[in-house]
């Protein structure tokens, strides 16, 4: 079983990543708590595949399980839903003292975050991500939120896990297209932050789409590794965190304008990638050949990188009504050749247009 360590001091907490360990929970989450009582969060769909394997292996360590259900779908992760986890966990008689366990993808997880980060002033909470984009993404590093309805992840927190249980199993049951979702973030990780990763994921891709295990774990393993190593060093997103929104800013753009249902989150960061590849390309950081290997490892991946037609005005005001802009400037965070990176606001709306319409052709 690999582990890793997110280190925040006194906050600090282990990944466990592994096939097959769902079975031991019981045991992985008596070694961070003394709590008795257990809020288990989750959705039908993981529920009816994961639920009685979760709960049987908590209850087995002695421990009191209640559960709280949201309905499946991202419009969900909403206020009404986190109080009636709030309402559960009152009827249940969850304390202060008492945890709440997420066990689904990053919607289940991000709302089941969000509740445990303000019931009662906050009680303990630990992720066992079921999607890719969970697994490599969302449950390490603390940011839980809900929407508004006039934004995404409008509402939130910090609020650090005391443990991640990543069973790569759980993946076997996900369909592709969530699947290959999840590899957007992946190969962000590589653009940003590491040469070595993204040639590793260009010579394991085919392994990778066919989850063979060996492959899956080394990518969840360094994802989560570049990710607490980032969040280490600036847990609130003051520097250096910025640098895991590359592809984003495009990315949320072409998320809003397809209404939330057009493309999953890790499909726009892969076209958003392509679009901050092409931006970098023509200021001169990135070579034709460095973003043509994006693109094809995007290819090999399976995943769609091309830019929808939109409106490149259409696309420009979704950037600025993004929740990242600072004095109404939008913040780029681009490629420096592949494994380095530049965070600047020195982009022009025409050269934002350009890079638009290339990335459409
Ligand atoms: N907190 C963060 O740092 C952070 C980072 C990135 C994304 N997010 C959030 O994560 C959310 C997206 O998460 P997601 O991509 O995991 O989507 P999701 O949670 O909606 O899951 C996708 C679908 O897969 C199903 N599913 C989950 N696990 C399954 C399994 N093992 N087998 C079969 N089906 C399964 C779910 O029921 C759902 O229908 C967004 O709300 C986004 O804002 C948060
Ligand atoms: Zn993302």
């Amino acid at each position: 079983m690999a582990d890793l360590i997110v280190d925040l001091g006194d906050r600090s907490y282990e990944i466990f990543i592994d096939s097959n360990i769902l079975g031991q929970a019981g045991d992985l989450v008596k070694q961070v708590t003394s709590a008795e009582k257990v809020l288990l969060v989750s959705n039908p769909l993981v529920y009816s595949i994961y639920g009685y394997m979760c709960i049987s292996a908590l209850q087995n360590c002695g421990f009191e399980v209640s559960l709280a259900l949201m309905p499946d779908g991202e419009k969900y992760k909403n206020i009404d839903e986190a109080m009636k986890i709030v309402d559960q966990a009152v009827k249940s008689g969850i304390e202060r003292s008492s945890l709440c366990i997420a066990l689904g993808g990053g919607v289940v997880g991000d709302l089941a975050g969000f509740a445990a980060s303000i019931y009662q002033r906050g009680i303990d909470f630990i992720q066992i991500p079921t999607t890719l984009l969970a697994q490599v993404d969302s449950s390490v590093g603390g940011k839980v939120a809900i929407n508004h309805h006039s934004g995404k992840n409008l509402l939130g927190s910090f609020h650090q896990p005391r443990l991640v249980i990543i069973d790569t199993d759980t993946l076997r049951t996900l369909n592709n297209r969530e699947f290959t979702s999840g590899l957007g973030e992946v190969v962000k990780y590589g653009i940003v932050y590491d040469h070595e990763f993204f040639s590793y994921l260009e010579a394991h891709a085919e392994e990778l789409i066919e989850l063979e295990e060996i492959s899956l774990q080394k990518t969840i393993y360094r994802s989560c590794q570049i990710k607490s190593e980032i969040v280490a060093q600036d847990e609130k997103e003051e520097g250096l965190r910025a640098i895991l929104n590359l592809g984003h800013t495009f990315g949320h753009a072409v998320e809003k304008l397809g209404d939330y249902k057009l493309f999953r989150h890790g499909e726009a960061v892969a076209m958003g990638i392509t679009a901050a590849c092409y931006l970098s390309h023509r200021i001169g950081l990135m070579t034709t050949e460095e973003m043509k290997r994006v693109e094809k490892l995007f290819m090999k991946l399976q995943l769609k990188s091309q830019f929808p037609s939109f409106a490149p005005e259409d696309v420009i005001s979704a950037m600025q009504a993004d929740k990242k802009i600072k004095n109404r400037k939008i913040n780029f965070v681009l490629p420096r050749g592949i494994g380095d990176y530049v965070i600047t606001d020195d982009i022009t709306h025409k050269q934002i247009e350009n890079a638009i319409l290339a990335v459409q052709k």
